[in-house]
């Protein structure tokens, strides 16, 4: 049986034939909390009814961030309200230090004060950052409500929205709390990637990047074919390969939902990215961009260890380079790496389980210390 079943895969009915966008529809398969991804081009106003179907919720609270909100909120609380819906609108400041237990808090008051109770549901219309934070609340408001995701990042719409990971930040480092918390439905619509700064776009790309190299050789052939216009939000472009990369992502979830096994190769790129995420204190670059450094150097150190042929490093950078992310490993001190990939919360005992490619479209995992990682 397979993971993810592609249900059905649609013309728009009210549209032209000639520039019909298409639509498609998966379903991720993790039992009874299955859910559906519908991604569709400037559909956000058909979000009420699909929602209100989902959730059976009479009221909702509609988490965003200022930036998103200010776009898009009036549009989807008026969607919500003509499916017969309370909506209740919380918007939290911009910015991941927003993914906090303080915000999570006002969350709460604001629930709370808005009337929701085991008959609602959260709405999460933004970025990660939404996502993440908005999907603990529902997670632990009440016990547990139920939540949908309408991602407006690239990053979100492929990444973070897919697997039920949610959570917050401390103090003390990212992520440190939360739970696995499966939405009931997530609704994408591209047409909202349009006020999309394209530096997020091109980050969020580098995701999609990362599946292919990992996963779907035919989607990074088709990446190599259509880069450019994926990132012109071209929806006869986008919307098959962001379909093919939720898919990834949900198939790889669906068959590791705790990250025992093949989830690892998500981390793919990750490892060294985040060591420079964290000598830049998070700041200057953004994720994707990271990550994009990160593949290619765990590429060309893929073809040294004699796991990957030759060239395998060279079409990915150039991949990513067409998308305009950077490949090239900023010179930070060694010793800055290594104690980067030291605190990689992924590694076991002492070693990193260091993802590398076998080919494009294939990957594994090696176990190898900071120092094998990062040869001096
Ligand atoms: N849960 C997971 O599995 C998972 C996976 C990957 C990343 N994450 C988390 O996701 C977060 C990063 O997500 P992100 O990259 O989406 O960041 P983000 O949510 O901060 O969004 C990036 C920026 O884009 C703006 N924005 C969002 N949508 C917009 C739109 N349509 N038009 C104009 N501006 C828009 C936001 O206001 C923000 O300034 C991090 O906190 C990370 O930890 C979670
Ligand atoms: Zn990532």
């Amino acid at each position: 049986m397979t993971a993810v079943k592609r249900t059905r895969s649609t013309r728009k009915p009210s549209s032209s034939k000639a520039a019909a966008p298409r639509t498609a529809r998966l379903r991720v398969d993790l039992g009874e909390r299955s859910y559906p991804i519908v991604i569709g081009h400037d559909t956000l106003d058909d979000a009420g009814p699909a929602i209100a179907k989902a959730t059976g919720a009479k009221r909702v609270g509609l988490v965003s961030v200022t930036p998103v909100s200010r776009r898009y909120g009036a549009r989807l609380a008026k969607s919500l309200r003509a499916a017969g819906l309370e909506v209740v609108r919380v918007d939290v400041p911009d910015g991941d230090t927003s993914k906090n237990l303080g915000q999570l808090g006002k969350l709460f008051d604001a629930f709370l004060a808005g009337g929701l109770d085991r008959s609602s549901a959260v709405v999460a219309l933004g970025g990660g950052v939404t996502g993440d934070l908005a999907g603990f609340a529902a997670a632990s408001y009440l016990r547990g409500i139920p939540f949908v995701q309408v991602p407006t990042t690239v990053l979100a719409m492929v990444d973070s929205s897919i697997g039920g990971k949610t959570g917050v930040n401390l103090e003390q480092g990212k992520n440190l709390v939360g739970a696995f918390y499966q939405p009931r439905l997530v609704w994408i619509d591209t047409k909202l990637l349009e006020s999309l700064p394209m530096r997020e776009r091109a980050a969020g790309m580098a995701e999609i990047v990362k599946a292919g190299a990992i996963w779907d050789a035919k989607l990074f052939k088709r990446l190599e074919r259509d880069i450019e216009a994926a990132l012109a939000l071209d929806p006869a472009v986008l919307i098959p390969i962001l379909r093919r990369a939720c898919a990834i992502k949900a198939e790889v979830v669906s068959q590791d939902e705790r990250e025992a096994g093949v989830r690892t190769y998500l981390n793919f790129g990750h490892t060294l990215g985040h060591a420079i995420e964290k000598h830049l204190k998070y700041r200057e670059m953004l994720h994707g961009e990271a990550v994009a450094i990160g593949m290619v150097f765990a590429a060309r150190r893929s073809e040294e260890l004699g796991f990957a042929p030759e060239g395998t490093r060279d079409r990915l950078e150039a991949l990513l380079e067409r998308a305009g992310l950077p490949v090239e490993l900023p010179s930070f001190p060694r010793k800055a790496y290594l104690s980067g990939l030291e605190v990689d919360k992924k590694k076991t005992d002492r070693r990193i389980r260091f993802v590398v490619l076998h080919c494009i479209g294939e990957a594994g995992t090696v176990p190898l210390t900071p120092a094998e990682v990062f040869p001096g």
